[in-house]
């Protein structure tokens, strides 16, 4: 009876899924049938159990136990927007085709759609954006030859320069297996064993480690690349995005908790209201560029991510602008399914030997395949704009195939006699790199693990200083000795007064703890006076 009048006419006497005379729309299950009852379910009696046959209810309850998908491994909290990339045309000066012949750059005013998903990276989807983390900064630039994915961060370095070393990183990052607690020991138990996590440390205890929100931070793509041109020459670069009307901000310990106290969603809250009420945010991509080969003249080496190209050395070139000003739709089908890989490149750009960049480019691929699933190119917010025409076809969850208007749908192999469908032209020359060396497993030779995170200390303003004096106190207090002392160890390597200063503090923590006797444990709070008094 029930169904019977749910086919004949609506609620409200309108037509099954039409629009009622009061502008209402009927609500229908995800089969298209109209919902006549979302508020009970079907039952013996008015008390009575719940039958089997309850479609609309079975429908709607097992949807709602499939809502998440594994959240990703690193980076699962995070905020996106749309926007558009607009392309300067020349790098220092010189038409950008000398260095590059990728065609999103070339013409000046040439615009390319963009989607960016902004994160933190160690906790889960909705831990609060106030922690102390590096952001992610990950843009997708849908391009006439396909996508460019730049998956970057905030801070211009990473921990660690072998891929290898990533899961254990991200490991003494993350909750602790038992407690599953954060631990500030198990994470510098892990830097005080990789020295060249020194400098990152250092920008990452420091403000630079709590950007006031995504709008007012720097991106960086972190990683070294290359760039060829038609001739099929390559040069070095790496990408940063520079903020520009909305400039930098970042945030003490003490102001980001003031935040925290009252909300956690800061971060998403700022970008999302800021595209709605039409004050888009802006960022210039600039470029620094190396020429193509070992550097012996540098005392770090160029595709060591743990270092900095001196701004100084090697100018920031820009080459174009991008805007955000488009808020999602929906934030499961866009940010939650958004997928990013460092190796989605486009005709123009290559990879380095960089061995964090090959690591980090088989694992983006891989870890999509499992937590969006096979076919994620196909979902809109991943697919390329341009088209797609593909033999790989079928695996869970396919839904469309892309054909050329008068191909031959039959074909789904290449070679064909039977099919229009052929290989591209070429470009241009193909870049070749030449090696000759022996297969081994070692560190690269100029380590300098220190001199930089020294630079990066003294370059800092006195507050910036200050903060991170007392952050990284406040810390390592809560760590074993052992620990204590190889991290002073390794920050006097990197300046005497930052060591000295980080030992000071926790001479003078430890006393207040004693002076307290072992059952008086100092609150974090105490902590902050008693590194502040050994800052001034
Ligand atoms: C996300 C691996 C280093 C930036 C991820 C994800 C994995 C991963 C598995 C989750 C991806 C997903 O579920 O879609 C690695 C490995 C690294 C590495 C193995 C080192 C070997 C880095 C570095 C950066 C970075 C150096 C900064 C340039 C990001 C960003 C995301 C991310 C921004 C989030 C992308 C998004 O918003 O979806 N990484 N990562 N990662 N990684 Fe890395």
């Amino acid at each position: 009876e029930e169904n019977g009048k749910q086919n004949s006419t609506g609620q409200n006497g309108t037509s099954t899924n039409g629009t009622g005379t009061n502008g209402q729309q009927t609500l229908t299950t995800r089969q298209g049938h109209p919902v006549t009852d979302n508020q009970n379910i079907r039952t013996i009696g008015n008390r009575g159990p719940a039958t089997m046959e309850n479609y609309h209810f079975i429908e709607k309850i097992s949807h709602f136990d499939r809502e998440r998908i594994p959240e990703r491994v690193v980076h699962a909290r995070g905020a996106g927007a749309h926007g558009v990339f607009e392309a300067y045309g020349t790098v220092g000066g010189e038409p950008i085709a000398k260095y590059t012949r990728a065609k999103l750059f070339q013409q000046k005013g040439k615009e390319t759609p963009v989607f960016v998903r902004f994160s933190t990276v160690g906790h889960g989807g909705h831990s609060p954006e106030t922690l102390r983390d590096p952001r992610g900064f990950a843009v997708k630039f849908y391009t006439e030859d396909g996508n460019w994915d730049l998956v970057g961060n905030n801070l211009k370095i990473f921990f660690i320069r072998d891929a290898m070393k990533f899961p254990d990183l991200i490991h003494s990052q993350k909750p602790d297996p038992i407690t599953h607690i954060q631990s500030g020991e198990r994470i510098f138990d892990f830097i005080c064993n990789t020295p060249e996590a020194t400098h990152m440390a250092t920008f990452l205890f420091s403000p630079w480690g709590i950007p006031a929100n995504y709008r007012q931070m720097q991106g960086s793509g972190v990683n070294t690349y290359k760039w060829v041109n038609a001739d099929g020459e390559a040069v070095l670069v790496k990408y940063h995005w520079e903020p520009l009307k909305q400039g930098i901000r970042n945030l003490t310990q003490a102001e980001a908790e003031a935040i925290q106290a009252k909300n956690f969603n800061h971060a998403t809250q700022d970008l999302y209201e800021a595209i709605k009420k039409g004050d888009y945010p802006e960022w210039e991509l600039c470029v620094q560029i190396l020429s193509d080969d070992e550097h012996p003249e540098l005392d770090f080496d160029p595709l060591d991510d743990t270092k900095l190209w001196p701004k100084e050395q090697f100018p920031f070139l820009p080459v174009g602008k991008m805007t955000l000003n488009r808020n999602p739709e929906d934030y499961f089908n866009e940010v939650e399914q958004s997928a990013f890989g460092t190796g989605v490149l486009v005709d123009g750009l290559d990879f380095s030997d960089d061995k964090m960049l090959q690591g980090r480019t088989f694992s983006y691929s891989d870890t999509q395949r499992y937590r969006v699933g096979p076919n994620y190119l196909q979902l809109p917010i991943n697919a390329p704009k341009n088209q797609v025409i593909t033999n790989q076809r079928g695996g869970q969850m396919s839904f469309k195939t892309d054909f050329a208007p008068s191909q031959n749908k039959h074909i789904n192999y290449e070679p064909s006699t039977l099919n229009i469908i052929k290989e591209a032209p070429k470009a241009g020359k193909d870049y070749t790199p030449r090696y000759e060396a022996n297969l081994v497993r070692q560190k690269i030779d100029r380590t300098n693990d220190f001199k930089q995170a020294g630079e990066t200390y003294r370059n800092f303003e006195d507050w910036e200083r200050d903060d991170l004096i007392n952050n990284l106190v406040n810390t390592l207090a809560t760590c074993d000795k052992r620990i204590q002392d190889k991290m002073i160890a390794n920050f006097t390597l990197a300046d005497e007064d930052y060591g000295r200063r980080v030992a000071e503090g926790l001479r003078k923590t430890a006393k207040s703890q004693d002076d307290k006797g072992p059952n008086g444990a100092t609150s974090p709070a105490a902590g902050v006076k008693e590194a502040q008094e050994v800052s001034h």
